[in-house]
Order: structure tokens, then C-alpha cells, then sequence
């Protein structure tokens, strides 16, 4: 929470200059995260995906503004009249920044799913069943590799999208920037982000440089396409791309045979986030994940569940309390063992 103390800081500097007094300088709090407990919590009314009524099977992020709300906010007589809907929510969230204590931070994490992967299309091809049982196990099937799976041709399209309805909103809206990118180690994840941002007019002072965060990966369920390529690879495909610290060369969280279940994944979930809203002292920020890492971050954000199609986008607002003291831990559990299936199982026959 050092970051949060230098913005407070800062803002209570500049404050001196305007209401004369001063207060002294506390001292900072020592950033150790096992002595703090960061509680999150969503806070709705703001996008239509916080709403019950909001179904996600159907939602087009593009054709919805990313989901944001026609509303007033409070602080609207600050803006100008000519000030767009994000325009208007920019102001009103970094005002809230501005006057909430220094243990309190608000982030708008827009989550992205990568768009379609080789493993998605194998899934469908040869069935949910047969593709846990056999096939995931496998890196491919001689035709395609879904092993660290690449997007499709279509994945591609829809990152392209992605990136369309960013420019569009640029334009349109003037639409706060994120000022930082994260993204899952996975291949379609690192393409996905590139494809999405790397085209983007973006300001000099906020450039594409996403920080590729282990724990940003998806479920590590024991499928091939769950396994992470090395870091050498992922450092020569995408050379601009910044590697997070103590990123291992191999994977060694993946392991064959077995698949991590929702309370470990949640835990992780949770250990990522800490470690974003500790060291980050950024509000607008993007997270390029997967389907089930992204429904377990969340779940850690009190969120409603909102299933994200391939390529899909979702804009959170987050409330981040940070309370002294070490929180209970929650106790990880076994993972799984994945049933195989001993014969190749057959196709889907048509119906
Ligand atoms: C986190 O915040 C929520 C909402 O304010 C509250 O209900 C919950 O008790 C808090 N959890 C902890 C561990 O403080
Ligand atoms: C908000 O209003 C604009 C302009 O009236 C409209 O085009 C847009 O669809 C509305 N967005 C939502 C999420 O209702
Ligand atoms: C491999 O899987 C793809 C679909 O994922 C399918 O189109 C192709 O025919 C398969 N190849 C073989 C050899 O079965
Ligand atoms: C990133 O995306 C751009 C635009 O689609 C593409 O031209 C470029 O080759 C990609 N870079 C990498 C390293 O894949
Ligand atoms: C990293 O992965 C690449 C591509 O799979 C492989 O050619 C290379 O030998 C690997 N390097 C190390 C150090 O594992």
C-alpha cells in the first residue's frame, strides 16, 4: 500500500497549496502483504453486466458502450457539457480515488477473454466429454496443435474487433486509456492483447508494454492447452512484452493427470490481484485472461457470474479496502484427478 500512500501523499501536498494547512507527513506503511488484507468488492450500478437482469449469453460489449450505464454521478456539475458518458465516469472515479483515506483504492479492471483457440474449436469438434477424457491430454491430433494453443483465424477476428471497438470508443467517447496491461502468460492470451492494443493511437505517456503475470493464466485444469510455453519462447514472440520477476523458464505449476479446483484457483485469483493493487498505483487497467480465471477474479470481486464469449470484454469497478492484520487463510484443497478414458472415444454422431 506504499503506492496508495505516495498518491495520498502527493494529493495532500497539493491540497496545502490550495487550503493552506498541513498535515504531517505520516509514515508509510510498511509493504509487507501478509500484514495487510485487501478486501475487494464490486461496485455495481455502474455496468450492465453488475445487473441481474443482464443476460450474458446474449451481451454484445459493442453494442453497449462496454456495458456502461446512461446515468448521472454526483459529480457531474464538475464536468464540462460537452463530456462523454466515460468521460463523465472517468471524473467521477478518480474523484473517489481523491477522497477516499489511503487505505481505500478504486480500479477499473476491464477484463478481456482471448478470442478463439484451437482448443476451442477441438472441444466442440469432438465433443465436451471425449475432449476431457482423451483428446486435451493429448498437444493435438495431427491436423491441428491445441497444446499452449494459438487463435484461429477467427480468434484473430475477434481480437480485431476488439481493437475496432477500442478505436471506436477513443473516438467517440474519449474513453479512459489503461494506463496498465497484464495478460496470462498463454499464447492466445499474449496475441490477443497485441492484436487488441499494439494498433491502438495511443498516448506516448501510456504505451502498449503489457507485464505478463503468471497467476493471470487460466484454470490449470491438466489439458495440454493449459500448459504454459517457456519463457524464452514467450520473450522471443513477443519481444516488447515486459516478464514479470521470478517468472520460472519452465512451467511448473502445470502437471499432467490433474486440474486445479475453484478454491485454489480463487486463491491464486486473489494472490494476483494483491499483487496488482499493492504495486500499481494506476486506476484504468487491463487484465487479457480466460473464461475461468476471469470467473474466478470474479468471484474474489464479489461479482455476479458473467460468462465472457470468446473475445469478450468486461469492465469492473472495484472497491479495494486494505485492513491491517494477517486475514484467515483459506486452506487450499487437492486437486483432481482427470478420469481418461481407456479406448479412443468416438465422434459426436450427427443428430
Ligand atoms: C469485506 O467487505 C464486505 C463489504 O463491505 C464485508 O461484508 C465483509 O465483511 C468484508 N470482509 C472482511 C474480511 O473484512
Ligand atoms: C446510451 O445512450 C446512447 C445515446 O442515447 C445510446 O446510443 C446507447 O445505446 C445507450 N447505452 C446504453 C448502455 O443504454
Ligand atoms: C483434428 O481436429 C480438427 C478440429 O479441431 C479437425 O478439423 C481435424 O479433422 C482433426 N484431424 C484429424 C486427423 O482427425
Ligand atoms: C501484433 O499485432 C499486430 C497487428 O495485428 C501485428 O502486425 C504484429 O505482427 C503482432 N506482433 C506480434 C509479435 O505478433
Ligand atoms: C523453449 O521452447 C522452445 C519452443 O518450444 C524450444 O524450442 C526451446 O528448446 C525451449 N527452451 C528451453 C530452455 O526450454
Amino acid at each position: 500500500m506504499h503506492a496508495k500512500f505516495l498518491q495520498t501523499a502527493i494529493l495532500s501536498a497539493l491540497v496545502v497549496t490550495c487550503a493552506g494547512h498541513w498535515a504531517p507527513r505520516p509514515t508509510p506503511a510498511p509493504s509487507h502483504p501478509s500484514s495487510d488484507f485487501i478486501n475487494y468488492t464490486t461496485v455495481t450500478g455502474f455496468f450492465l453486466q453488475d445487473e441481474s437482469s443482464t443476460d450474458p449469453g446474449t451481451f454484445d460489449y459493442t453494442a453497449t458502450n462496454f456495458g456502461l450505464i446512461n446515468r448521472t454521478y454526483p459529480t457531474d456539475n464538475e464536468c464540462d457539457k460537452s463530456f462523454t458518458q466515460w468521460q463523465k465516469f472517468e471524473h467521477y472515479v478518480d474523484t473517489l480515488n481523491q477522497r477516499s483515506g489511503r487505505n481505500v483504492d478504486y480500479k477499473v479492471l476491464f477484463m478481456g477473454r482471448h478470442g478463439e483457440g484451437y482448443h476451442n474449436v477441438a472441444e466442440t469438434y469432438y465433443g465436451t466429454p471425449a475432449w476431457n477424457c482423451y483428446w486435451s491430454l493429448l498437444d493435438g491430433n495431427g491436423t491441428i496443435v491445441w497444446a499452449d494453443a494459438h487463435l484461429t483465424p477467427n480468434g484473430i477476428a475477434q481480437a480485431q474487433i476488439a481493437a475496432a471497438f477500442w478505436a471506436s470508443r477513443i473516438t467517440l467517447q474519449k474513453i479512459p486509456l489503461p494506463q496498465s496491461y497484464y495478460t496470462s502468460p498463454l499464447s492466445r492470451c499474449l496475441a490477443t492483447a497485441n492484436i487488441t492494443f499494439s494498433t491502438l493511437p495511443l498516448p506516448r505517456s501510456q504505451p502498449f508494454i503489457p507485464t505478463v503475470k503468471e497467476l493471470f493464466r487460466e484454470g490449470i485444469s491438466g489439458h495440454t492447452c493449459d500448459r504454459r510455453s517457456n519463457k524464452t519462447y514467450i520473450h522471443n514472440s513477443f519481444p516488447s512484452y515486459k516478464i514479470e520477476p521470478g517468472f520460472s523458464e519452465q512451467d511448473l505449476l502445470w502437471r499432467a493427470g490433474v486440474g486445479e479446483v475453484n478454491t485454489d484457483e480463487d486463491i491464486r485469483s486473489k494472490t494476483v490481484l494483491d499483487e496488482v493493487f499493492g504495486s500499481d498505483d494506476n486506476t484504468w487497467i487491463s487484465v487479457t485472461s480466460h473464461s475461468g480465471e476471469i470467473a474466478s477474479i470474479l468471484r474474489v470481486l464479489g461479482h455476479q457470474a458473467f460468462g465472457l464469449n470468446t473475445g469478450a470484454v468486461i469492465p469492473v469497478l472495484v472497491k479495494a479496502v486494505t485492513i491491517a492484520g494477517t486475514p484467515v487463510a483459506t486452506a487450499t484443497l487437492p486437486w483432481t484427478t482427470i478420469s481418461t478414458c481407456s479406448t479412443v472415444p468416438p465422434l459426436p454422431t450427427v443428430t
